[in-house]
Formats: structure tokens, sequence, C-alpha cells
């Protein structure tokens, strides 16, 4: 992890406290990082998660790899050391939203276990919620929403994930969904059911 770079820089604290805040909002905040191949059903689960959220009047916000590449990390690509930039800004982001008591869902590849250690490890102890989002590669080939996976073996794509450049499944996740046997509604409820029963909504 860098340094700070800037000096004269003081840390202001809130006027209200964190647990004043979890009163109002209702719940802990929380971080749901979906993680998994392209194509594995990442942004489809988070986005059901979301509303099933919603729907309980849980404040949530959806924090989507595509969507993020268009603006925050726009100077990014997919080289080993950007996917770790990627992850890292991300991780900074999910924290101030864990802060403000949202359950953020996050939904990017992730594929490096060391980058996702290390979003784990800035935020507050069990606040990182790591949902390995499994489906077999031949799987997420055979879905390609994005016909990326086509592009990819036709060598179209460099350092694509799970062809070309790694992806280091989880060692110690929360929850495992195996989305070749679940319908989204079943992981989606199984993401829900995890927060209730581990006490995240008060
Ligand atoms: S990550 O590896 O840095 O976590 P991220 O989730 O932000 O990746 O972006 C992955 C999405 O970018 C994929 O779902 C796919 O749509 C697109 N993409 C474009 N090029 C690649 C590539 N080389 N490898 C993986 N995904 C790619």
């Amino acid at each position: 992890m860098s340094e700070v770079k800037s000096t004269n820089i003081t840390w202001h604290a809130a006027e209200v406290s964190h647990e004043e805040r979890q009163q109002v909002f209702g719940q802990k905040g929380a971080v749901v990082w979906f993680t998994g191949l392209s194509g594995s059903g990442k942004s489809t689960i988070a986005r059901r998660t979301e509303q099933l959220l919603l729907e309980r009047r849980a404040p949530t916000y959806v924090l989507d790899g595509d969507n993020i590449r268009f603006g925050l990390n726009k100077d990014l690509g997919f080289s080993p050391a950007d996917r770790t930039e990627n992850i890292r800004r991300i991780g900074e982001v999910s924290k101030l939203f864990a802060d403000a008591c949202v359950v953020v869902l996050t939904a990017f590849i992730s594929p490096y276990r060391a980058d996702r250690d290390n979003v784990r490890a800035i935020l507050p102890a069990a606040t990182f919620v790591e949902v390995y989002v499994n489906a077999p590669l031949e799987v997420c080939e055979q879905r390609d929403p994005k016909g990326l996976y086509v592009k990819a073996r036709a060598g179209k794509i460099p350092e694509f994930t799970g062809i070309s450049a790694p992806y280091e499944e989880p060692a110690n996740a929360e929850l495992v969904l195996h989305t070749d046997k679940l319908s989204v509604d079943e992981c989606a409820q199984a993401v829900v059911d995890y927060l209730a029963k581990n006490g995240y909504f008060l």
C-alpha cells in the first residue's frame, strides 16, 4: 500500500458517531464484494440483491465493473497493475459507502486474491463480505453475454481473465454462489439471508 503523499493534512472526525448513523439507517454498513469470472453473474446478482434490499428499505448501492471504468477508473486498462489500482480505488470508495452505513454491492472480476485481501484489510472487522460467484469457465464461455469470450479465443482481446489472464479463487469467501445450479433470485436471497443472519440489520 502506498504512502500518503500530502503533508499538512489533518483527519477530521465527524460530529455524528458511527453508532448514531447506524441507528438512523437501521443497519450496519457492509461491502458485499462479488468476485468471479466475466459472465459468472456478478452484476446480475448484485442488481437483484439491490432490489431485494430496497424492498426492505435498506440503503444500498451497486458499484459495477464496466460502469466504473467509464468514469472514476477511465484511465485504467486490464494489465495486472491497472487491475490492482482499479480494485484499490473501488475499495476506498466502498469504505466511504460502508462508513455512511450503506450496504454497497460491488461487481468486479477482482482476479487477484491479494487485491481483495487488501480491501478487506482497510475495512472495519466484519464489514467485508466476500461472495464468490462461482460458475465454471465453460459455462461463462457458453453464456458469453457480451461476446467477449469469442473475441478472446480469437486472440482479439489480450489478457482476458480465464483465457489469457489468471483468476485466483477466494480461499475463505463468506459465501459461495454456484450460479450454474442456483437461480438469480436464489443467489440474491442467499446474500440477504447472510446479512440478516449475521446482524447487519438492526
Ligand atoms: S477487474 O479485473 O479489474 O476486476 P473489471 O471487473 O473492472 O475487471 O472489468 C471487467 C469487465 O471488463 C468484463 O466484464 C468485461 O466486460 C470487460 N473486459 C474488457 N477487457 C477485459 C479483459 N481483458 N479481461 C477481463 N474483462 C475485460
